[in-house]
């Protein structure tokens, strides 16, 4: 075995999973109005009005824990619901070229198979969700967003260069943090009531993988960080440069996490994931860096609602490519239509004093193509 198992010790210390701690990303799409009941002490049945947490709880999939970090820390909640459309976005932008292009994390809170069964595609979504929360709130402490937190401590090594550690770096410490308790917390207590058919002990194999992806999630927004700067002095001369340590964009963290789907690694059930404390095999690389995931995923060709593949039909593709967008690839060998468009649009517009304008009718057509 290359890498660290430990077998079921969560069965023994008989901790009950559950595998939905990303439900929550279904807020990418809420208008909740989260200040609206801040200081009425909690479930706001008494004013007969729904606090926003109740809300989230019954409409957009938060488990109890969450439900409860939320009534104990409203002022958070706004910065979640922005990890869930940044999650969502970045994921999409990832993945728009691929058969499997990330759409399924718009039927949440209820989730497909390639979201349940722990699969590759489920790792990526698993970290990036962690991954933006972590960066989120480690960005709302550093903008004065939160009461709880602020601006990261400069780095205790001497300044690189010609500048000085100073402004305000973002909270990545403080946002992992959150990040752990509101996602992970869920995988780890909550009770087993959810309304699928996979047994209990399969649910603790996906909810010990949730969470080691969770965690490269988090991980991973903490070695991107960059030293950002701010120039000073007469004029921006930048005799005066100050720098802190800032998160890159949500785009690079997310091409950051491809690297590991890519690289991610298949594990057996019955064995369990030990972080950190097994030393290294050497010459072999130990899954503490890895994607790990249970489930091999369809090539989502074609339709099969068992699998979550929502197939390729339909689908734009690029016959000058050669990359996983290209026909050949997109369309599984199916082959492809080529769609003629012509758009119709007013150009060679001429201004006539005083005063109208006066365009012709032009007529262009575009070829598109899509998959069988
Ligand atoms: C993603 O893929 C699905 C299924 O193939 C398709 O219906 C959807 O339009 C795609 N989304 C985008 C943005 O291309
Ligand atoms: C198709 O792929 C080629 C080569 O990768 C690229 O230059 C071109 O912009 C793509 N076309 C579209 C419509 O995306
Ligand atoms: C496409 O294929 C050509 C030749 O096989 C190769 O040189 C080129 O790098 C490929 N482009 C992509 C985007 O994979």
């Amino acid at each position: 075995m290359d890498f660290k198992i430990f077998i079921n010790f969560l069965i023994i210390l008989n901790i009950l999973y559950s595998a939905y701690a990303i439900r929550w990303l279904s807020l990418q799409r809420s208008h909740l109005a989260w200040n609206s009941l801040e200081n009425s002490g909690g479930r706001g049945i008494r004013s007969g009005v729904k606090s926003p947490c109740s809300v989230a709880r019954r409409r957009y999939g938060f488990a109890k824990l969450q439900t409860k970090l939320c009534r104990n820390s409203l002022e958070t909640m706004p910065y979640v619901q922005s990890a869930a459309q940044m999650a969502s976005e970045t994921c999409k932008v990832i993945f728009e070229d691929r058969r499997w292009n990330c759409s399924s994390i718009d039927t949440a809170p209820s989730l497909t198979p390639d979201l349940l069964r722990a699969t590759r595609e489920q790792a990526f979504v698993y970290a990036i969700s962690s991954a933006a929360l972590t960066f989120s709130m480690a960005r709302a402490c550093a903008n004065g967003g939160l009461y709880h937190c602020a601006c990261s401590s400069p780095p205790k090594d001497p300044p690189m260069g010609n500048f000085k550690w100073g402004g305000c770096g973002d909270n990545v410490k403080w946002g992992t943090d959150f990040a752990k308790r509101f996602v992970d917390a869920v995988e780890k207590h909550n009770t087993k009531k959810a309304p699928d058919k996979t047994d209990g002990a399969m649910k603790n194999y996906i909810a010990a993988v949730n969470l080691h992806n969770n965690k490269i999630g988090r991980k991973v927004v903490s070695e991107s960080l960059i030293t950002q700067c701010k120039c000073h002095g007469v004029s921006g001369s930048c005799s005066i440069k100050t720098c802190w340590r800032g998160i890159p964009a949500m785009k690079e963290i997310g091409q950051r996490l491809l690297r590991k789907f890519t690289n991610a690694k298949e594990i057996q059930k019955g064995y369990m994931i030990v972080e950190n404390d097994v030393p290294e095999v050497p010459g072999r690389r130990s899954v503490s860096d890895q994607f790990v995931y249970l489930t091999k995923s369809p090539d989502y060709c074609t339709r099969d609602d068992k699998l979550g593949s929502l197939g390729t039909v339909g689908r734009k593709c690029n016959v000058t490519s050669n990359g996983t967008d290209s026909c050949r690839q997109l369309c599984c060998g199916r082959g492809y239509r080529t769609v003629v468009e012509e758009k119709i649009e007013r150009c060679q517009c001429k201004y006539y004093y005083c005063c109208y304008v006066k365009c012709k009718t032009c007529r262009t057509l575009t070829q598109t193509h899509e998959c069988s």
